[in-house]
């Protein structure tokens, strides 16, 4: 799907013209994968566009430059205010939202700390990410690919490189018919898919993998939990054996490109009857009325982005 331009490109504290926001092949982040990054939505409610969990995502986008040794030098708050100024600036809506953090153009070598941290923030129209199949659930295979391994590359860390694992998994579920791939760890525990988290309905309570199954913490799969909890469904962060996919009752993707996404068939086994189920289809339910404005924000999760002014304000 490409990406329609929009005008400005948040870049180091300035907005820049969209075509200029460009990188020497040199950089290091080219030739290394040195980068973290985010993905974020922003709403279109009828009292304006609302940015999902801004704090929460700028606060995993430091996270993950930690682990890498790289220092933002904005703090959450102030990376939070770039994001709506972007949006707002650029006046599309409903929205996704990319936030970079590089090492950009310096010496090369392994070695990344005498490179320059740049940080960009990108944002453009985006609508389902799943897709069509969404509302009645998607066909998934279980990948031959493991998500990575612990102490190799930190899956708490959403870095560009390891996305280079998510491509072996959606292009091998893609080619095979299927719309995403669910990565087992390497001990054969069910990880995520390739750019979700994963949850599991069996026997009335709610599974998702911990975070030591080499799964992305999520914030989407933060707010499933919230939501299941307020619910009084008993929610549990436990190993999940590749054969329980097979006889669950449910199952289910959360992420922000993904949103809430049932699962219909994984391995061409159908998932109970096919279709959402019950639990699905009340999370999803209540994510949707949260973020499009149809209730109150009860968790706090939505950042108004005001949309009186075009006027960029310098963060
Ligand atoms: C590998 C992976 N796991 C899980 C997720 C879901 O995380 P979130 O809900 O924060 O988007 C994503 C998407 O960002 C992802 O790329």
């Amino acid at each position: 799907m490409a990406v329609k331009k929009t005008e400005k490109i948040w870049h180091n504290g300035k907005l820049i013209n969209w075509d200029d926001a460009t990188l020497h092949v040199m950089a290091h982040v080219v030739n290394y994968g040195s980068s973290v990054f985010e993905g974020v939505r922003c709403y279109s409610q009828s009292k304006g566009p609302a940015i999902f969990r801004a704090p929460e995502h700028m606060q995993r986008l430091i996270n993950s430059a930690k682990i890498y040794r790289m220092e933002v030098p904005y703090t959450r708050d102030e990376l939070v205010a770039a994001m709506v100024e972007l949006v707002r600036v650029n006046g599309v809506t409903p929205c996704y939202i990319r936030p970079l953090v590089l090492r950009g153009y310096g010496q090369l070598g392994v070695n990344p700390m005498e490179s320059p941290i740049d940080v960009y923030f990108v944002n453009y129209e985006w609508g389902r990410y799943l897709g069509h199949g969404s509302d009645e659930g998607v066909d998934v295979c279980v990948s031959s690919w493991n998500r990575l391994a612990p102490n190799t590359m930190p899956a708490m860390s959403k870095a560009g490189a390891n996305y280079m694992n998510s491509q072996l998994i959606k292009m091998e579920a893609l080619l095979n018919g299927y719309v995403e791939g669910i990565a087992l760890d390497v001990n054969g525990n069910v990880s995520e898919g390739s750019g979700e988290n994963l949850f599991v309905v069996y026997q009335g309570s709610l599974y998702t993998p911990p975070l030591g199954n080499s799964v992305l913490p999520g914030i989407t799969r933060d707010a499933v939990i919230q939501l299941a909890k307020e619910m009084a469904i008993t929610v549990v962060e436990h190993m999940i054996p590749r054969e329980m996919l097979y006889i669950a009752d449910e199952v289910f993707f959360s992420g922000t490109a993904a949103e809430i996404t049932p699962i219909r068939s994984v391995d061409k086994i159908t998932v109970a009857k096919g279709g959402a189920g019950p639990i699905t289809k009340a999370i999803q339910r209540e994510f949707f009325n949260i973020v499009n404005g149809v209730v109150p924000d009860r968790f706090h999760w939505l950042t108004a982005v005001p949309v009186d002014s075009k006027q960029p304000v310098a963060v």
